[in-house]
Protein backbone atom coordinates (compact mmCIF):
# COMPACT_ATOMS: atom_id res chain seq x y z
CA UNK A 1 0.00 0.00 0.00
CA UNK A 2 2.40 2.67 -1.22
CA UNK A 3 0.57 5.58 -0.18
CA UNK A 4 -1.53 6.46 2.93
CA UNK A 5 -3.49 9.82 4.01
CA UNK A 6 -4.07 9.70 7.82
CA UNK A 7 -6.91 12.55 8.53
CA UNK A 8 -8.71 13.85 11.31
CA UNK A 9 -12.44 13.04 11.49
CA UNK A 10 -13.38 15.69 13.82
CA UNK A 11 -11.87 19.15 14.91
CA UNK A 12 -8.42 18.44 15.16
CA UNK A 13 -6.91 17.01 18.53
CA UNK A 14 -7.98 13.90 17.27
CA UNK A 15 -4.43 11.90 18.46
CA UNK A 16 -3.08 11.85 14.95
CA UNK A 17 0.77 11.94 16.18
CA UNK A 18 0.47 8.56 17.61
CA UNK A 19 -0.77 7.40 14.90
CA UNK A 20 1.02 8.74 12.25
CA UNK A 21 3.73 7.57 13.93
CA UNK A 22 2.61 3.73 14.56
CA UNK A 23 1.86 3.58 10.50
CA UNK A 24 5.35 5.54 10.01
CA UNK A 25 7.10 2.53 11.37
CA UNK A 26 6.25 0.83 8.03
CA UNK A 27 6.64 3.82 5.87
CA UNK A 28 9.67 5.60 3.89
CA UNK A 29 8.29 9.15 3.55
CA UNK A 30 6.02 10.89 6.06
CA UNK A 31 4.81 14.29 4.70
CA UNK A 32 2.91 17.24 5.65
CA UNK A 33 0.41 18.71 3.09
CA UNK A 34 -1.41 21.45 4.75
CA UNK A 35 -1.19 24.21 7.68
CA UNK A 36 1.64 25.35 9.91
CA UNK A 37 2.43 25.34 13.19
CA UNK A 38 -1.13 25.93 14.20
CA UNK A 39 -1.25 22.15 14.62
CA UNK A 40 0.44 20.26 17.79
CA UNK A 41 1.18 16.71 17.53
CA UNK A 42 2.01 14.59 20.35
CA UNK A 43 3.54 11.17 20.22
CA UNK A 44 5.02 9.36 23.19
CA UNK A 45 8.08 6.74 22.45
CA UNK A 46 8.94 4.95 25.89
CA UNK A 47 9.11 7.43 28.27
CA UNK A 48 10.26 10.16 26.06
CA UNK A 49 7.24 12.69 25.19
CA UNK A 50 8.01 14.62 21.61
CA UNK A 51 5.44 17.93 20.91
CA UNK A 52 5.71 19.21 17.17
CA UNK A 53 4.30 22.22 15.51
CA UNK A 54 5.65 21.77 11.96
CA UNK A 55 7.79 19.18 11.40
CA UNK A 56 5.97 15.77 10.49
CA UNK A 57 4.96 13.02 12.98
CA UNK A 58 8.09 10.57 11.72
CA UNK A 59 10.85 12.64 12.74
CA UNK A 60 12.26 10.73 15.14
CA UNK A 61 12.62 7.66 12.87
CA UNK A 62 16.64 7.84 11.35
CA UNK A 63 15.27 5.54 8.66
CA UNK A 64 12.86 7.87 7.34
CA UNK A 65 12.38 11.03 4.91
CA UNK A 66 9.93 13.59 6.10
CA UNK A 67 8.42 16.21 3.72
CA UNK A 68 7.14 19.64 4.67
CA UNK A 69 5.33 19.78 1.30
CA UNK A 70 4.05 22.97 -0.89
CA UNK A 71 0.86 23.05 1.31
CA UNK A 72 1.60 24.37 4.03
CA UNK A 73 2.54 27.77 5.53
CA UNK A 74 6.47 27.92 7.03
CA UNK A 75 7.29 29.89 10.10
CA UNK A 76 11.00 29.65 9.52
CA UNK A 77 12.16 30.83 13.21
CA UNK A 78 10.01 28.15 14.09
CA UNK A 79 10.93 25.54 12.05
CA UNK A 80 14.61 26.37 12.64
CA UNK A 81 13.86 26.03 16.46
CA UNK A 82 12.33 22.54 16.04
CA UNK A 83 15.20 20.99 14.19
CA UNK A 84 17.85 22.21 16.71
CA UNK A 85 15.75 20.96 19.64
CA UNK A 86 15.34 17.84 17.79
CA UNK A 87 18.90 17.61 17.30
CA UNK A 88 19.89 17.14 20.41
CA UNK A 89 17.11 15.27 21.55
CA UNK A 90 17.35 13.04 18.52
CA UNK A 91 21.30 13.34 17.17
CA UNK A 92 20.02 10.77 14.42
CA UNK A 93 17.02 11.72 13.09
CA UNK A 94 14.91 11.91 10.03
CA UNK A 95 16.04 13.11 6.48
CA UNK A 96 14.31 16.61 5.68
CA UNK A 97 12.95 18.08 2.96
CA UNK A 98 11.06 21.23 2.05
CA UNK A 99 8.99 22.32 -0.76
CA UNK A 100 10.55 25.20 -2.79
CA UNK A 101 6.80 25.98 -3.57
CA UNK A 102 5.43 26.40 0.14
CA UNK A 103 4.62 29.83 1.09
CA UNK A 104 6.63 31.71 3.97
CA UNK A 105 4.93 33.14 7.50
CA UNK A 106 6.79 36.14 8.35
CA UNK A 107 6.61 38.70 11.04
CA UNK A 108 3.65 40.94 9.85
CA UNK A 109 1.49 37.94 9.01
CA UNK A 110 1.46 36.96 12.99
CA UNK A 111 0.79 40.73 13.51
CA UNK A 112 -2.28 40.86 11.06
CA UNK A 113 -3.49 37.35 12.35
CA UNK A 114 -3.72 39.36 15.90
CA UNK A 115 -5.20 42.83 14.46
CA UNK A 116 -7.98 40.95 12.90
CA UNK A 117 -8.81 39.04 15.48
CA UNK A 118 -8.52 41.48 17.96
CA UNK A 119 -11.08 44.07 15.17
CA UNK A 120 -13.73 41.07 14.88
CA UNK A 121 -14.52 41.78 18.90
CA UNK A 122 -16.70 38.74 20.17
CA UNK A 123 -17.12 37.33 16.68
CA UNK A 124 -13.50 36.56 17.10
CA UNK A 125 -12.42 32.63 15.07
CA UNK A 126 -10.13 32.15 18.40
CA UNK A 127 -7.17 31.51 15.77
CA UNK A 128 -3.87 30.23 17.20
CA UNK A 129 -2.55 33.47 16.74
CA UNK A 130 0.12 32.02 14.41
CA UNK A 131 -0.43 34.01 11.49
CA UNK A 132 -1.96 31.03 9.36
CA UNK A 133 -4.82 32.26 8.01
CA UNK A 134 -3.24 36.10 7.19
CA UNK A 135 -0.07 33.57 5.23
CA UNK A 136 -2.56 31.67 3.69
CA UNK A 137 -4.51 35.23 2.55
CA UNK A 138 -1.56 36.38 0.92
CA UNK A 139 -0.59 33.41 -0.70
CA UNK A 140 -4.30 33.25 -2.44
CA UNK A 141 -4.37 37.08 -3.54
CA UNK A 142 0.00 36.37 -5.43
CA UNK A 143 1.25 39.12 -2.69
CA UNK A 144 3.37 35.67 -0.81
CA UNK A 145 7.03 34.72 -1.04
CA UNK A 146 7.35 31.11 -1.23
CA UNK A 147 10.54 29.79 0.22
CA UNK A 148 12.45 29.05 -2.95
CA UNK A 149 12.25 32.61 -3.35
CA UNK A 150 12.47 33.53 0.41
CA UNK A 151 16.17 31.72 0.42
CA UNK A 152 17.83 34.16 -1.82
CA UNK A 153 18.01 37.13 -0.09
CA UNK A 154 18.35 39.36 -3.33
CA UNK A 155 14.66 37.92 -4.55
CA UNK A 156 13.37 38.04 -0.77
CA UNK A 157 14.26 42.17 -0.65
CA UNK A 158 13.01 42.48 -3.66
CA UNK A 159 9.73 40.70 -3.12
CA UNK A 160 9.35 42.17 0.31
CA UNK A 161 9.25 45.90 -1.15
CA UNK A 162 6.36 45.17 -3.39
CA UNK A 163 4.33 43.76 -0.79
CA UNK A 164 5.55 45.93 2.21
CA UNK A 165 3.48 49.21 1.43
CA UNK A 166 0.53 47.10 0.81
CA UNK A 167 0.73 44.98 3.90
CA UNK A 168 1.57 48.11 5.71
CA UNK A 169 -2.05 49.85 4.32
CA UNK A 170 -3.75 46.40 5.67
CA UNK A 171 -2.88 46.87 9.07
CA UNK A 172 -3.65 50.74 9.05
CA UNK A 173 -7.03 50.05 8.25
CA UNK A 174 -7.59 47.48 10.49
CA UNK A 175 -6.13 49.78 13.97
CA UNK A 176 -5.11 53.49 13.75
CA UNK A 177 -1.82 52.59 16.23
CA UNK A 178 -0.60 50.01 13.63
CA UNK A 179 3.19 49.22 13.95
CA UNK A 180 5.45 51.13 11.22
CA UNK A 181 7.11 47.96 9.18
CA UNK A 182 10.72 48.13 8.54
CA UNK A 183 12.51 46.43 5.59
CA UNK A 184 16.03 46.17 6.83
CA UNK A 185 14.45 44.74 10.07
CA UNK A 186 12.65 41.82 8.28
CA UNK A 187 15.63 40.98 5.80
CA UNK A 188 18.46 41.09 8.61
CA UNK A 189 16.76 38.80 10.78
CA UNK A 190 14.95 36.67 8.05
CA UNK A 191 17.67 36.08 5.42
CA UNK A 192 19.68 34.22 7.78
CA UNK A 193 17.09 31.78 8.80
CA UNK A 194 16.80 31.55 4.69
CA UNK A 195 20.53 30.50 4.67
CA UNK A 196 20.31 27.83 7.05
CA UNK A 197 16.72 26.42 5.75
CA UNK A 198 18.67 26.27 1.83
CA UNK A 199 19.92 22.80 2.23
CA UNK A 200 16.81 21.39 3.25
CA UNK A 201 14.75 23.17 -0.04
CA UNK A 202 13.72 21.14 -2.64
CA UNK A 203 10.80 20.50 -5.54
CA UNK A 204 9.20 17.87 -3.06
CA UNK A 205 6.67 16.79 -5.75
CA UNK A 206 9.69 15.54 -7.68
CA UNK A 207 10.83 13.61 -4.78
CA UNK A 208 7.38 11.89 -3.98
CA UNK A 209 6.72 11.53 -7.36
CA UNK A 210 10.02 9.58 -8.14
CA UNK A 211 9.37 7.68 -4.49
CA UNK A 212 5.87 6.24 -5.41
CA UNK A 213 7.12 5.48 -9.00
CA UNK A 214 10.08 3.24 -6.69
CA UNK A 215 7.30 1.46 -4.33
CA UNK A 216 7.93 3.53 -1.32
CA UNK A 217 5.78 4.34 1.08
CA UNK A 218 4.42 7.47 1.70
CA UNK A 219 1.93 8.60 4.49
CA UNK A 220 0.34 12.03 4.42
CA UNK A 221 -0.09 13.64 7.78
CA UNK A 222 -3.37 15.66 7.91
CA UNK A 223 -3.42 18.27 10.33
CA UNK A 224 -6.13 19.63 12.35
CA UNK A 225 -9.14 18.15 11.51
CA UNK A 226 -12.43 17.73 8.83
CA UNK A 227 -14.57 20.09 11.12
CA UNK A 228 -11.61 23.14 11.00
CA UNK A 229 -11.82 22.33 6.90
CA UNK A 230 -11.99 26.04 5.01
CA UNK A 231 -14.90 24.55 2.50
CA UNK A 232 -16.40 21.69 4.92
CA UNK A 233 -15.67 23.06 8.45
CA UNK A 234 -18.31 25.40 10.48
CA UNK A 235 -17.16 28.41 8.42
CA UNK A 236 -16.25 30.97 9.32
CA UNK A 237 -14.83 28.82 12.60
CA UNK A 238 -12.47 27.04 10.56
CA UNK A 239 -8.59 27.28 9.79
CA UNK A 240 -7.53 28.77 6.11
CA UNK A 241 -7.07 25.32 4.64
CA UNK A 242 -8.25 22.28 3.81
CA UNK A 243 -7.52 19.62 6.05
CA UNK A 244 -9.22 17.02 4.28
CA UNK A 245 -7.67 14.31 2.18
CA UNK A 246 -8.44 15.26 -0.91
CA UNK A 247 -6.22 18.13 -0.41
CA UNK A 248 -3.27 15.74 -0.50
CA UNK A 249 -2.87 16.49 -4.14
CA UNK A 250 -2.58 20.02 -3.94
CA UNK A 251 -0.83 20.75 -1.21
CA UNK A 252 2.00 17.70 -1.77
CA UNK A 253 1.91 17.11 -5.65
CA UNK A 254 0.74 13.76 -5.87
CA UNK A 255 -2.19 12.90 -8.47
CA UNK A 256 -5.37 11.22 -7.06
CA UNK A 257 -4.68 8.03 -8.73
CA UNK A 258 -1.80 7.75 -6.57
CA UNK A 259 -3.62 7.44 -3.00
CA UNK A 260 -4.55 3.87 -1.90
CA UNK A 261 -6.06 4.24 1.84
CA UNK A 262 -7.35 6.85 3.89
CA UNK A 263 -7.83 6.45 7.78
CA UNK A 264 -9.78 8.86 9.71
CA UNK A 265 -8.56 9.21 12.82
CA UNK A 266 -11.87 9.35 14.98
CA UNK A 267 -10.98 10.45 18.97
CA UNK A 268 -13.88 8.23 20.80
CA UNK A 269 -15.54 11.60 22.27
CA UNK A 270 -15.54 15.19 20.89
CA UNK A 271 -13.70 18.16 21.53
CA UNK A 272 -12.93 20.97 19.86
CA UNK A 273 -10.67 24.88 21.17
CA UNK A 274 -11.05 28.46 19.51
CA UNK A 275 -14.86 29.57 18.98
CA UNK A 276 -17.24 28.14 16.95
CA UNK A 277 -20.45 25.37 17.51
CA UNK A 278 -20.05 21.95 18.65
CA UNK A 279 -23.48 20.62 18.66
CA UNK A 280 -22.55 17.60 21.00
CA UNK A 281 -20.90 19.71 23.99
CA UNK A 282 -21.26 19.64 27.33
CA UNK A 283 -20.70 22.11 29.64
CA UNK A 284 -21.77 20.00 33.42
CA UNK A 285 -19.47 17.72 34.71
CA UNK A 286 -19.40 14.87 32.38
CA UNK A 287 -17.70 17.76 30.28
CA UNK A 288 -15.51 18.27 32.73
CA UNK A 289 -14.23 14.96 33.73
CA UNK A 290 -13.40 14.20 30.05
CA UNK A 291 -11.80 17.49 30.16
CA UNK A 292 -9.43 16.35 33.09
CA UNK A 293 -8.99 12.45 32.45
CA UNK A 294 -8.13 13.70 29.17
CA UNK A 295 -5.65 16.53 29.70
CA UNK A 296 -7.73 18.54 27.02
CA UNK A 297 -5.85 21.46 26.66
CA UNK A 298 -4.18 22.76 23.15
CA UNK A 299 -0.68 21.44 22.47
CA UNK A 300 -0.06 24.61 20.96
CA UNK A 301 -1.86 27.37 22.96
CA UNK A 302 -2.69 25.46 26.10
CA UNK A 303 -6.31 26.38 25.93
CA UNK A 304 -9.31 24.10 27.84
CA UNK A 305 -10.72 22.16 24.90
CA UNK A 306 -14.71 21.91 25.01
CA UNK A 307 -15.23 18.52 25.56
CA UNK A 308 -18.93 16.29 24.83
CA UNK A 309 -19.98 13.04 23.28
CA UNK A 310 -18.86 11.53 20.05
CA UNK A 311 -20.53 13.12 17.17
CA UNK A 312 -21.72 10.81 14.02
CA UNK A 313 -23.04 13.20 11.98
CA UNK A 314 -19.81 14.74 12.42
CA UNK A 315 -18.23 11.27 11.48
CA UNK A 316 -20.05 10.33 8.81
CA UNK A 317 -19.42 13.98 7.48
CA UNK A 318 -15.72 13.12 7.41
CA UNK A 319 -16.30 9.34 5.95
CA UNK A 320 -17.62 11.10 2.77
CA UNK A 321 -15.48 14.16 2.14
CA UNK A 322 -12.18 12.17 2.89
CA UNK A 323 -13.23 8.50 0.93
CA UNK A 324 -12.28 7.06 4.72
CA UNK A 325 -11.31 3.19 4.26
CA UNK A 326 -11.13 2.70 7.62
CA UNK A 327 -10.49 4.43 11.08
CA UNK A 328 -8.44 4.33 13.96
CA UNK A 329 -10.08 5.05 16.87
CA UNK A 330 -8.35 7.01 20.13
CA UNK A 331 -8.93 7.88 23.53
CA UNK A 332 -11.29 4.92 24.15
CA UNK A 333 -9.46 4.85 27.89
CA UNK A 334 -10.70 8.15 28.54
CA UNK A 335 -14.25 6.98 28.58
CA UNK A 336 -14.05 4.59 31.14
CA UNK A 337 -15.61 4.72 34.49
CA UNK A 338 -18.29 6.89 33.06
CA UNK A 339 -21.89 5.32 33.84
CA UNK A 340 -23.00 5.50 30.81
CA UNK A 341 -22.02 6.64 26.80
CA UNK A 342 -24.03 8.81 24.37
CA UNK A 343 -23.62 8.62 20.99
CA UNK A 344 -25.09 11.75 18.88
CA UNK A 345 -26.75 9.89 15.61
CA UNK A 346 -28.59 12.76 14.26
CA UNK A 347 -29.69 16.46 14.89
CA UNK A 348 -33.95 17.32 15.55
CA UNK A 349 -33.99 20.64 13.49
CA UNK A 350 -37.14 21.56 14.11
CA UNK A 351 -38.56 18.44 14.47
CA UNK A 352 -37.36 16.57 12.04
CA UNK A 353 -33.97 14.65 11.94
CA UNK A 354 -31.05 16.09 10.21
CA UNK A 355 -28.44 13.22 9.60
CA UNK A 356 -26.06 15.59 6.72
CA UNK A 357 -24.28 18.16 8.94
CA UNK A 358 -25.72 21.35 7.85
CA UNK A 359 -23.83 24.16 6.26
CA UNK A 360 -25.63 27.27 7.39
CA UNK A 361 -24.64 28.02 11.16
CA UNK A 362 -27.54 29.68 11.79
CA UNK A 363 -29.26 25.80 11.17
CA UNK A 364 -27.07 24.18 12.99
CA UNK A 365 -27.52 26.62 15.83
CA UNK A 366 -30.94 25.24 16.19
CA UNK A 367 -30.25 21.48 16.04
CA UNK A 368 -30.47 19.60 19.42
CA UNK A 369 -28.18 16.11 19.09
CA UNK A 370 -30.16 13.09 18.95
CA UNK A 371 -28.58 9.98 21.33
CA UNK A 372 -28.79 6.84 22.03
CA UNK A 373 -27.53 5.62 25.01
CA UNK A 374 -25.00 2.62 25.80
CA UNK A 375 -22.94 0.88 28.49
CA UNK A 376 -19.25 2.29 29.47
CA UNK A 377 -16.93 -0.07 30.36
CA UNK A 378 -14.99 0.40 33.68
CA UNK A 379 -11.61 2.08 34.85
CA UNK A 380 -8.07 0.91 34.34
CA UNK A 381 -4.66 2.23 34.92
CA UNK A 382 -2.29 3.01 31.94
CA UNK A 383 -0.77 -0.26 32.60
CA UNK A 384 -3.61 -2.14 32.54
CA UNK A 385 -4.84 -0.86 29.44
CA UNK A 386 -1.61 -1.57 28.07
CA UNK A 387 -1.59 -5.25 29.44
CA UNK A 388 -5.62 -5.57 27.66
CA UNK A 389 -3.87 -4.38 24.52
CA UNK A 390 -1.07 -6.73 24.28
CA UNK A 391 -3.26 -9.35 24.51
CA UNK A 392 -5.38 -8.61 21.40
CA UNK A 393 -8.91 -7.03 19.99
CA UNK A 394 -10.76 -9.96 22.11
CA UNK A 395 -9.36 -9.38 25.96
CA UNK A 396 -10.90 -5.57 25.17
CA UNK A 397 -13.69 -5.20 27.75
CA UNK A 398 -17.49 -5.87 26.02
CA UNK A 399 -18.89 -2.53 26.19
CA UNK A 400 -15.47 -1.50 24.43
CA UNK A 401 -16.22 -3.46 21.57
CA UNK A 402 -20.08 -3.00 21.30
CA UNK A 403 -19.15 1.13 21.52
CA UNK A 404 -16.76 0.34 18.63
CA UNK A 405 -19.15 -2.06 16.71
CA UNK A 406 -21.79 0.94 17.01
CA UNK A 407 -19.91 3.07 15.12
CA UNK A 408 -18.71 0.82 12.46
CA UNK A 409 -22.09 0.37 11.62
CA UNK A 410 -23.43 3.25 11.80
CA UNK A 411 -21.06 4.57 9.32
CA UNK A 412 -20.24 1.47 7.18
CA UNK A 413 -16.69 1.82 8.01
CA UNK A 414 -13.88 -0.47 9.98
CA UNK A 415 -11.55 0.10 12.71
CA UNK A 416 -8.60 -1.48 11.74
CA UNK A 417 -6.88 0.60 14.96
CA UNK A 418 -8.52 1.09 18.55
CA UNK A 419 -5.82 3.50 21.17
CA UNK A 420 -6.10 2.92 24.88
CA UNK A 421 -3.26 4.97 25.82
CA UNK A 422 -0.79 7.64 24.91
CA UNK A 423 1.90 5.38 24.28
CA UNK A 424 2.57 2.75 21.35
CA UNK A 425 2.03 -0.35 23.72
CA UNK A 426 -1.25 0.62 23.97
CA UNK A 427 -2.82 0.24 20.60
CA UNK A 428 -4.86 -2.91 19.18
CA UNK A 429 -4.36 -3.81 15.80
CA UNK A 430 -6.71 -5.63 13.84
CA UNK A 431 -6.63 -6.80 10.17
CA UNK A 432 -9.51 -6.03 8.36
CA UNK A 433 -9.85 -6.31 4.58
CA UNK A 434 -9.73 -3.45 2.36
P1 LIG B 1 -5.87 29.13 12.89
O1 LIG B 1 -5.62 27.84 12.19
O2 LIG B 1 -4.77 29.55 13.82
O3 LIG B 1 -6.26 30.23 11.93
O4 LIG B 1 -7.16 28.93 13.84
C1 LIG B 1 -8.47 28.72 13.31
C2 LIG B 1 -9.25 27.74 14.16
O5 LIG B 1 -8.69 26.44 14.03
C3 LIG B 1 -9.23 28.03 15.67
O6 LIG B 1 -10.49 27.62 16.20
C4 LIG B 1 -8.13 27.12 16.21
O7 LIG B 1 -8.33 26.81 17.56
C5 LIG B 1 -8.33 25.90 15.31
N1 LIG B 1 -7.12 25.09 15.13
C6 LIG B 1 -6.06 25.37 14.34
N2 LIG B 1 -5.16 24.38 14.37
C7 LIG B 1 -5.65 23.45 15.20
C8 LIG B 1 -5.17 22.16 15.60
O8 LIG B 1 -4.12 21.66 15.18
N3 LIG B 1 -5.97 21.47 16.46
C9 LIG B 1 -7.16 21.95 16.88
N4 LIG B 1 -7.65 23.15 16.52
C10 LIG B 1 -6.90 23.89 15.68
MG1 LIG C 1 -3.27 19.04 18.03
Amino acid sequence: MPAIVIIGTQWGDEGKGKITDYYAERADFVVRFQGGNNAGHTIKIGEEVYKFHLLPSGVVRADKHVVIGNGLVVDPKVLLKEISELKVRVPESAKLSISDRANVILPYHLILDGLQEQSKGSAKIGTTGRGIGPCYMTKVARTGIRIGEFIDETTFREKLEQILPGIQKSYEALSPDAPKLDIEEIVSEYSAYGSELAQYVTDTSVLLNSALDENKTILFEGAQGTMLDVDFGTYPFVTSSNPLAGSVCIGAGVGPTKIDRVIGVVKAYTTRVGSGPMPTNLTDETGDYIREKGQEFGTTTGRPRNCGWLDLVVVSHSCRLNGITSFAITRLDVLGGLKELKICTGYNHKGTKIEHFPANLNVLSECEPVYDTISAWQEYSEEEWIKLAQKGYEALPEELKSYVNYIEDATNTPAEMLSVGPSRAATVYREIST
